[in-house]
C-alpha cells in the first residue's frame, strides 16, 4: 500500500529538504499558506482541519511555524496559532485517522541554563513566547496523537533561504572585522540532515509504533555562533571561491552586547543519544553539513 503524506511548510529550510527525502516514501501532497487549492496557512484552523480531512493522509509532517524569534513577542496570539494551536488541530485530525504525526520543536523550550546537554527528560522553562508557544504545541500534540515523532533541534541553517552562514560570508565581504556572540552554545543543524532523519524514522516508526515519542535531533559536536563563524569564514578563505573575504579578524562578544526583544538560551546543547539508539543512527558532526552547505553555495 502507498503511504500519503501531507506535508506542511514545504517552501521553509526544513520544509525544502522534506520534499525531497519525503518523495520516496509514498504519495506526497505539499503545501505552503499560499496553495491554492488545499489550505496550508496554520492560521487558518478550520481550513487545515478541513485540509487533513480531504486529503487523508498516512501521515502528516509540519515543517511550517512562526519561527521569528524576536518578533513573536509582539504578536503573541499569532505565535500560539500558528505554534500551538495549529499543531493541536493537526494532532486532533491525525488522531480521528489514525495518522502519525511529525513536528518540529526547539533548543528554545530551555531557559539555557548551566553547560549540560537538554535531555528530553529535563524540565522546560522558556524564556519568550517563541519557546512557549513550541512548548504548548509538543504538549497539545502529546496529548490528543500518541502516534506522533517531535523533533526539537537547533540552529537549522539550509542551502536554500537565508541564515546565520550567509550572513557571515556577507559581511565577511563588506567589514574587516566583526563581532559575533560567544557565550550561546548549540550545534548548527542542516536542514537537509532533518529531513532525511525523518524520512528513515517514519519508516522505522510505522514498523515499530513504540517509537513514537518526542527526540532530541542534532548535528553533533558544539561550537558557540563565533566558532561557527570563524569557522565559515575560514572555509571559504580555503575554497578556490569567486567571493572575496576581506575578514581578517572575528572578534568574540557577550550577549548582552547585541540587546534583542526576545531573550535566547545560553545553553543550547542537545542530548541526541535517545534518538541515535531508537533508530540506530549517527548524527555527523556540526562541521560535516555546514562545508557542504557553503560547497554548495560558495
Ligand atoms: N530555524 C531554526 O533555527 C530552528 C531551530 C529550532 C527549531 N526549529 C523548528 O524547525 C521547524 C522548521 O523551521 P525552519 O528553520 O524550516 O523555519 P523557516 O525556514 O522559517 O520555515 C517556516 C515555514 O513556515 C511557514 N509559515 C509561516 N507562517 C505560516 C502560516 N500561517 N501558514 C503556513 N506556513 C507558514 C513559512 O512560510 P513563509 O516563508 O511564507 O513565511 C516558512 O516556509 C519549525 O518548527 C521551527 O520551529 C527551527
Amino acid at each position: 500500500m502507498t503511504l500519503k503524506i501531507l506535508l506542511l511548510g514545504k517552501n521553509g529550510q526544513v520544509g525544502w529538504e522534506l520534499q525531497r527525502s519525503l518523495s520516496v516514501l509514498g504519495e506526497l501532497v505539499a503545501l505552503d499558506r499560499h496553495s491554492p487549492d488545499l489550505c496550508g496557512d496554520l492560521a487558518n484552523l478550520q481550513g487545515l482541519a478541513q485540509t487533513v480531512r480531504t486529503v487523508r493522509p498516512d501521515v502528516i509532517v509540519n515543517a511550517a511555524a512562526h519561527t521569528a524569534v524576536d518578533k513573536a513577542e509582539s504578536e503573541p496570539e499569532l505565535a500560539r496559532t500558528l505554534n500551538a494551536l495549529a499543531p493541536g488541530v493537526l494532532a486532533q485530525e491525525a488522531a480521528k485517522l489514525g495518522a502519525l504525526l511529525v513536528h518540529y520543536s526547539t533548543d528554545y523550550v530551555f531557559d539555557g541554563s548551566g553547560t549540560r546537554p537538554w535531555t528530553e527528560t529535563d524540565t522546560p522553562a522558556p524564556l519568550g513566547v517563541y519557546g512557549q508557544t513550541k512548548l504548548e504545541g509538543e504538549r497539545l500534540i502529546a496529548a490528543t496523537c500518541p502516534r506522533h515523532l517531535i523533533f526539537r533541534t537547533s540552529w537549522v541553517y539550509g542551502a536554500r533561504g537565508s541564515n546565520f552562514a550567509k550572513t557571515m560570508l556577507r559581511l565577511a565581504q563588506e567589514r574587516e572585522r566583526l563581532t559575533v556572540i560567544d557565550d550561546q552554545t548549540g550545534a548548527p543543524t542542516g536542514a537537509d540532515l532533518l529531513a532525511d532523519v525523518t524520512a528513515h524514522a517514519i519508516r522505522s516508526v510505522l514498523q515499530q509504533p513504540q517509537q513514537a515519542g518526542l527526540y532530541h535531533l542534532a548535528a553533533g559536536g558544539e561550537t558557540s555562533w563565533h566558532g561557527y563563524a570563524k569557522y565559515v569564514i575560514a572555509q571559504a578563505q580555503t575554497a578556490q571561491s569567486t567571493i572575496k573575504i576581506v575578514a581578517t579578524a572575528v572578534d568574540p562578544v557577550s550577549t548582552s552586547a547585541f540587546p534583542t526583544p526576545a531573550r535566547r538560551p545560553h545553553n543550547s546543547r542537545l542530548d541526541t543519544a535517545k534518538l541515535q539508539a531508537a533508530f540506530g543512527l549517527s548524527l555527523p558532526p556540526w562541521q560535516q553539513g555546514v562545508a557542504r552547505m557553503l560547497t554548495e553555495i560558495l
